[in-house]
Formats: C-alpha cells, structure tokens, sequence
C-alpha cells in the first residue's frame, strides 16, 4: 500500500520520500513479521538499487535511493481497525484512507499549508524541528475547511488549543496543541508540536492575514558566517563563546538529538552552578560530530565563592559546620538568613576548565552523549569555535529571530 503523502496528492515538490508499506496478516507473530517483512522488503528494493538500509522506528524497515528518490519499505500489520494497532506503524494505512476519502477538493489548501509551514520553518514533527507533521497538516486543513479558514482561526489559539474531529477523544492530554487522531481516539496528532512552533504557527497566521505576500511561502536561506566574521560578531557582543564538540553517536537523529537538548541543558547548569553567567545555548548534530555552543556574559570569575552551611537552628551539622572552617583564613563562617554562609577557593576561575574537566562526565548528559564523551570530546573558545560543518548553526545561533520577523525583513530588504 503506497501511504503519506504521494498517496493523498499532497506531495510538496523537492520533497521527502516515497512511502510503501507492507501489510501483512495479524497472525503473523511478531518475529517473523519482522524477519520475514525485511527480508522481502530488501529483495524487492534490491531489484531497484542497491543504495539500501535496514532502520529502525518502533520496528525496522528498508530505506532505498531509487532514481534518487528515498524509499521508504515498512512491513506492518494489517489490522481490523485503528484501536487494533501493534505499533505506531500500523496506524498509518489507516491515515491514507481517512485522508483520500475526506481530502477532495482540499489538496491545493494542503500544499499550500505544507509550503507555508516549510518557509515558516515549523513542518516536520522530527525532535529537531518540533513542528507540524504532513498529516497534521492535513488535519487541519480537513477541519477549518481550508487554508485561508485555518489560518482566520489560528490567529486566536493559545496554549491547550484542541481539536477533535471525530469528538472520541478518550484521554487528557497536556501538549499545548491537541488534535485527536480521527482513526485512534487515544492520539495526539500534533504531540511533536512545541509550543514555541505553535506560537511561531499563530504569529504567522496573524502576519500572513495582516499583509499576505508571496515571501511567507519562500523557503529561508541560511548564510552561513566565516570565521572573521564570527571575530566580528563576538568582539561587538563582547561575549565569549564556547563550543563542546564530540563524535556524533551512531543513533538515528529521533534517538540523538533529544540527549543533546538535554545535555546542553545539564551542561548549562553545571556552569550556572559555577557562577558563569550562560547567556544563550544551543546544539546541533553534524554527520561526524555534534556540537553544545555556550555563549557567556563571564567566563573568568574571582577566586573566591560563597559556600552556604546548614541553619543555625541544626544544631548538630552547625557545630559541624563550625568545626571545619576553624582554621580557616577566608570570611566565615558568617551567619546570614539564620544560616551559616562561608567563602571558599573557587574550584574553577575559568569557564574553559570547568568544561575541560571530568566534572562534564558527571551531569545528566544522555546515555550515547556519555558514551561519546567517554572516548573524547573537545573544548573551543572564540572564534576557534567556527567549524565549516556549523558555519550555518553559528549563522542561526547569532541571527535569532521569528519566522515573522524573518520574513518580514526579507521582504522589506527586497523592496
Ligand atoms: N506519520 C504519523 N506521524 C508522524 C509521522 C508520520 O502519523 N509524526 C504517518 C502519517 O500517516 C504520514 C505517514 O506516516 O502520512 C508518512 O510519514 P511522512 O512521510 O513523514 O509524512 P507525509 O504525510 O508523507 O508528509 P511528507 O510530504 O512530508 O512526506
Ligand atoms: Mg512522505
């Protein structure tokens, strides 16, 4: 069964991929479907190219280059309904009929929303992107009954915004969008959506409305920066810039890019809880390495910190606490708040040590991030941090700006 959206007519040229799949009877246990499913998948794209991968979803599938387009073979089951499904796979035949038998008349509205949510930058429900799916996408036009309808209500969502076509919704959700899958009453359609993708949604819908122009429906180029360009940027900021870079863990990107949201988080803490001021982070994932980018308000402290004791009232850990620094030669401990405060050698001046050191190893850095940085991981500083491969994540992480505002711009620069 060809599924997505080269089955529904609501392929955006120079797109994605080609989605076959393979339905196979329920009785099949699980095992075989999927040893016997990939088995017959690779001999088919075999007869087609030999550009081919086994990947792994929820179960594995084939994917193939053929005639440079990407091919997607997923044996799945072939169930009675919806609320029969074995894994998230399974679901999907289910959106193609739901689609092809509702869409008509409603495609050009769909690639229209597709479009104006690739220039916008918020399609794709992958981790990175956190945006609107293609069959979200499709929803949404299918309910407000086109693109121009979608785009009047979006204008006033807000947080907890749902939608439920079919009204079956069976569970609470706590995602700022909710679109109940019409085939399966226990989906969340739009779960990816951020709610900052949302809000950059609502923004455009508003500004698209205002002033409508073509530029909302121009896909965005990246310049990326060259490294004296970078100097530039940092000498007028007057900020420093540190990037920790390490061998991109061999995981699909669903499985990667989440750890390395957290680890910027985790890592940001760690030099947070030092006393450097982060001023803004961000990741990215590259084929060969990943890169943290950390840019700091201070990256050189004093060499003394405050070191907070327990209350007074504690009697026990206060004489404790006393007893420790009864020789010492800095100020304290002193009592502040009802409790003991004391000054203590800072264990790290410098913002590029604390990165350097094991102390990285010991934050909550995500399991195949820990195992990368166990082999090596390595610290630059200024404009040492431009790398070609990030010249384009530097670009976007000096240039934040909405999609409006972006597009805005663009438009008035080109008047
Ligand atoms: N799908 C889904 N939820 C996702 C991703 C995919 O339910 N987050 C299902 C949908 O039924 C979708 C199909 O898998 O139509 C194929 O996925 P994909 O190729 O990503 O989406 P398309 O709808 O084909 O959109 P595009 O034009 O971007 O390929
Ligand atoms: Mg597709």
């Amino acid at each position: 069964m060809v599924v997505g959206s080269i089955a529904r007519d609501t392929w955006v040229k120079g797109d994605r991929d080609l989605d076959v799949f393979m339905l196979f009877s329920p009785d099949l246990p699980r095992e075989t479907l999927e040893k016997e499913g990939l088995a017959l998948a690779r001999s088919i794209a075999r007869q087609f190219t030999d550009t081919l991968f086994e990947k792994y979803a929820e179960h594995p599938y084939i994917n193939a280059t053929i005639d440079s387009i990407d091919v997607d073979l997923v044996p799945c089951y072939n169930v009675k309904s919806a609320a029969h499904i074995q894994s998230a796979v399974d679901r999907t035949p289910f959106h193609t009929r739901y689609i092809t038998e509702k869409i008509n008349g409603l495609t050009d509205d769909v690639l229209l929303l597709k479009r104006f949510a690739k220039a916008g930058g918020i399609y794709g429900s992958d981790q990175m992107t956190e945006g609107f799916s293609g069959y979200l996408c499709e929803l949404l036009v299918l309910h407000y009954g086109g693109f121009t309808q979608l785009l009047e209500a979006a204008s006033g969502w807000g947080p907890h915004q749902k939608i439920d076509i079919e009204r079956h919704g069976a569970k609470e959700f706590s995602e700022p969008l909710v679109v109940i899958d019409p085939v399966d009453p226990r989906r969340n359609v739009a779960a990816a959506v951020s709610i900052d993708r949302m809000a950059e949604f609502v923004e455009l819908a508003r500004g698209y409305r205002e002033a409508p122009s073509e530029a909302f429906f121009e896909l965005p180029v990246v310049t990326p920066v060259s490294k004296d360009e970078l100097a530039a940027i940092l000498a007028s900021r007057g900020t420093s810039l540190y990037a920790v870079t390490f061998a991109t863990p061999p995981f699909i990107d669903e499985i990667v890019v989440p750890q390395l949201r957290r680890s910027t988080g985790a890592v940001s803490d760690l030099l947070t809880r030092n006393g450097f001021v982060v001023h803004h982070a961000h990741y990215q994932m590259g084929k060969e390495r990943c890169m943290l980018l950390f840019e700091l308000l201070t990256d050189e402290l004093p060499p003394i910190r405050r070191h907070e004791g327990p209350p007074v009232w504690n009697r026990t850990n206060a004489e404790k606490f006393r007893e420790k620094y009864r020789d010492a030669t800095l100020p304290g401990p002193f009592v502040e708040n009802g409790r003991y405060v004391m000054e203590v050698p800072r264990e790290f001046r410098f913002a590029a040590d604390l990165l350097s050191s094991k102390e990285l190893l010991n934050v909550g850095v995500g399991r195949h991030v820990r195992a990368s940085f166990e082999k090596d991981w390595c610290v630059l500083e200024g404009a040492d941090c431009w790398d070609e491969a990030f010249a384009g994540f530097i670009a976007g992480f000096f240039s934040r700006c909405s999609p409006l505002v972006r597009i805005k711009r663009g438009s008035a620069g080109r008047k």
